[in-house]
């Protein structure tokens, strides 16, 4: 492989990739329509096989965001989920599970959430359904054909839009949990078809709350990319 000096533009993307993080306590201000234009035109810059941009994007602010706030929190009371991309802990290897669970033992500790509390973890995981207080979420839509091939464009989709907020300064949580209550999603936006992901909450973030300090950690590169050659 030959050498290649760090370049103005790899410095700016190291910061910018670097300082993504997930942020689960935000400030009620709203992020300035113009900037929130701004976020999702350069998201839609995202590749996608054959440049099909597959995905279909539901932004979600003020009265309509705290009514499904509510409605969420009730269906999770209810214990009434409605998955439309199925999930189980078993998707995962043991390497994996290990990954999961140092990161959970970190974002617990920073909550004062012992591991095995599962009454407090649920209650966490309720809390979260509010958007971890952002005053606005972005649903991401999948299209109806069950392909992961079309689901890559929309992962590629949902990172370009992390870091188009990351570089407007605008804080974010992609959130899975938020794709198991899709009936009140649909309801209270009256979307049919396609097949949600899941939601991003975004606004700006609260400094003070140590949960937004916690520390996530990656795997070495060798043991998920090999180079041949
Ligand atoms: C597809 C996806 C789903 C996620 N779902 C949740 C979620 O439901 N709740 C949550 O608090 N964080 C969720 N996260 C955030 C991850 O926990 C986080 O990205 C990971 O721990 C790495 O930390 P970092 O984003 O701060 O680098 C999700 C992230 C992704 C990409």
């Amino acid at each position: 492989m030959s050498q290649s000096a760090p370049t103005e533009l790899s410095g700016y993307a190291e910061k910018l990739i670097r300082t993504r993080r997930a942020t689960r306590a935000f400030r009620p201000e709203p992020v300035a329509e113009e900037t929130m234009r701004a976020m999702f035109s350069l998201a839609g810059a995202a590749p996608s096989n054959s440049n099909a941009q597959p995905w279909r994007v539901e932004v979600v602010s003020g009265a309509p965001r705290d009514r499904l706030a509510a409605s969420l929190r009730a269906a999770h009371a209810a214990r009434r989920t409605s998955i439309e991309l199925p999930y189980s802990d078993d998707l995962y290897s043991p390497v994996q599970r290990e990954r999961r669970a140092a990161f959970g033992g970190r974002l617990y500790g920073a909550l004062g959430i012992g591991f095995d509390d599962h009454a407090a973890r649920a209650a966490y995981d309720a809390e979260s359904l509010g958007f971890y207080g952002a005053p606005h979420v972005a649903f991401l839509f999948v299209p109806e054909q069950d392909n992961a091939r079309l689901a890559a464009d929309v992962g590629a989709y949902m990172q370009t839009l992390l870091l188009a907020m990351t570089a407007y300064g605008v804080a974010s949580c992609p959130q899975g949990l938020l794709s198991f209550y899709a009936d009140e999603v649909r309801a209270e936006l009256g979307v049919t078809g396609g097949k949600l992901l899941l939601g991003i909450s975004f606004g700006h973030a609260d400094d003070a709350a140590p949960v937004n300090h916690v520390v996530t950690d990656r795997a070495p590169l060798a043991e998920t990319t090999t180079f041949h050659g």
